[in-house]
């Protein structure tokens, strides 16, 4: 069999992600990369003759679910009489290395997040059983290079990766070590991913990178000059034909620059959602978390998002029970919530990480405290969403219709706020935005009535 016919034969691929939305777009893009030698999605594992499991490692619950969904991949391959491939890519791979291959024996590969355009080489040799079977090399910018240009999205809201990689150094967090530096792309290569997607039909694009506002990328070919900052990048990718929706994820509040801010005032098709992680309210912590600003600067940057776009919806992360933290400090991150009101927020136990220097601060908390704190920050969260959601009743917005209901003859999709919307439209709504009147709401959703569909931006 020639390498062309090899091309040819259809094998299953099916890839399970964990995680962030970094790793919903690696995995996009390991399937663009897999695509020329035959490899197409299957839907459950067993029917795959490559499994990928695309790993989280932020937390120790997410690290713990790929060693027991590992146990069961392990059963297929048995089942499937050694045909299946098992490859473990991301966090989890670019932190234990070796040691995954010897927990779980039926692991074949071990590819790290910036490992990933390499695993037709890996697969080659796995299949000669010759060679390396774990890639984990810091080659960010190599990855960047060597991805194809073309994406294969489906729907009309995508992910594009910008910059990788944080510098930043959190005391809790894996990621400066599994991720590696921060590195951007360069204007260019992100403007032809950008078209590629607007020809199929994008509307929505989030630019996603670990630190995304520290983005810094090479500018133009055609302009040169320095690098270009993220509001640079989203007003332009603004002005492409097709794309009247652009997000950005996720942010650190030292790199919320002005220029960034402006943006968010005069460019229409930047969305009125601003995810900016703030961990906790207590100055203390903060230091001890080395954020590098206090409650007061966040307050700061809050007030500023909101003089230029009023209205704008805030969502943001929080972290509980970080060594140290006493009751009067989880007041302090209690006291914030309620001072900045958000839409949405994400809010985790803390969790001790290897490597990490907060694993060995002294302080630790127990978990009944974590346990304690997280349901009352939790509750005061999810009033707060219920009340934002609640607004919206009696507006009209425009809604990025994105697929099919549950029930016939409903369609869903997101509001500029990003919350789910249901209601009743014909199917050929997917793909466009419908300008929705909003009669209800709850905890995660809303529903309205379709008034009309809208044009794409020229
Ligand atoms: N423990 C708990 N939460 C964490 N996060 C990052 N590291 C940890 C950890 N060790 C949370 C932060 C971050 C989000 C992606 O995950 O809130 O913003
Ligand atoms: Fe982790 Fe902090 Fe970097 Fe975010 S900014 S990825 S929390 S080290």
């Amino acid at each position: 069999m020639n390498s062309t016919d090899t091309a040819k034969t259809p094998k299953g691929l099916f890839i399970r992600t964990y995680g962030c939305q970094m790793n919903v777009y690696d995995s996009e893009r390991m399937r663009d990369v897999l695509r020329p030698l035959g490899y197409a999605p299957v839907d459950g594992p067993e029917h795959a003759d490559l499994v990928v499991v695309n790993t989280c490692h932020i937390r120790e619950k997410a690290t713990e679910k790929v060693y027991s969904e590992l146990g069961q991949l392990k059963k297929m391959k048995e089942a499937s009489g050694g045909r299946m491939t098992i490859a473990v890519a991301g966090c989890v791979a670019q932190a234990e290395g070796e040691e995954l291959i010897r927990r779980q024996p039926a692991v074949d590969l071990v590819l790290g997040p910036q490992a990933y355009h390499k695993l037709p080489e890996m697969i080659a040799r796995a299949s000669r059983a010759v060679g390396d079977r774990l890639e984990t090399e810091f080659d960010t910018q190599e990855k960047f290079d060597a991805l194809p240009k073309a994406r294969d999205v489906d729907g009309p809201a995508a992910f594009l990766s910008v910059q990788e990689g944080c510098d930043k150094f959190c005391t809790f967090c894996v990621v400066p070590y599994t991720r590696g530096a921060e590195l951007s792309r360069s204007v260019d290569d992100i403007i032809v991913e950008a078209r590629s997607l607007a020809a199929q039909g994008v509307r929505e694009i989030s630019l996603l990178g670990q630190n995304v506002n520290a983005f810094h990328g090479a500018a133009p070919a055609i302009e040169g000059g320095p690098d270009w900052t993220l509001g640079q990048l989203c007003r332009h990718i603004a002005k492409i034909g097709g794309i009247d929706r652009i997000r950005y994820t996720t942010s650190h509040p030292r790199d919320m620059d002005d220029d960034l801010i402006a943006a968010h005032g005069d460019t229409p098709a930047m969305m009125p959602f601003l995810h900016l992680p703030v961990q906790s309210g207590s100055d203390r912590i903060l230091k001890a978390m080395n954020r590098g600003h206090t409650a007061a600067e966040f307050h700061e940057i809050i007030a500023k998002v909101r003089t230029v776009r009023p209205g704008i919806a805030l969502a943001s992360d929080f972290i509980v029970g970080f060594p140290g933290e006493t009751d009067e400090d989880f007041e302090a991150t209690m006291e914030l919530v309620r001072k900045t009101g958000f839409a949405i927020a994400y809010s985790f136990k803390y969790s001790q990480r290897p490597g990490t220097p907060a694993a060995e601060m002294f302080g630790q908390v127990p978990e009944d405290v974590k346990d304690a704190r997280l349901q009352a920050l939790q509750a005061l969260l999810r009033d707060q969403q219920t009340a934002f959601n609640a607004e919206q009743i009696g507006q009209t917005l425009d809604i990025l219709v994105t697929g099919r209901g549950r029930m016939p003859g409903q369609v869903h999709g997101r509001s500029p706020y990003m919350q789910a919307v249901h209601f009743d439209g014909p199917a050929d709504l997917i793909g466009q935005v419908a300008s929705v009147r909003i009669s209800g709401s709850s905890l995660n959703s809303l529903t309205g009535e379709f008034i009309t569909a809208r044009e794409a931006a020229a």
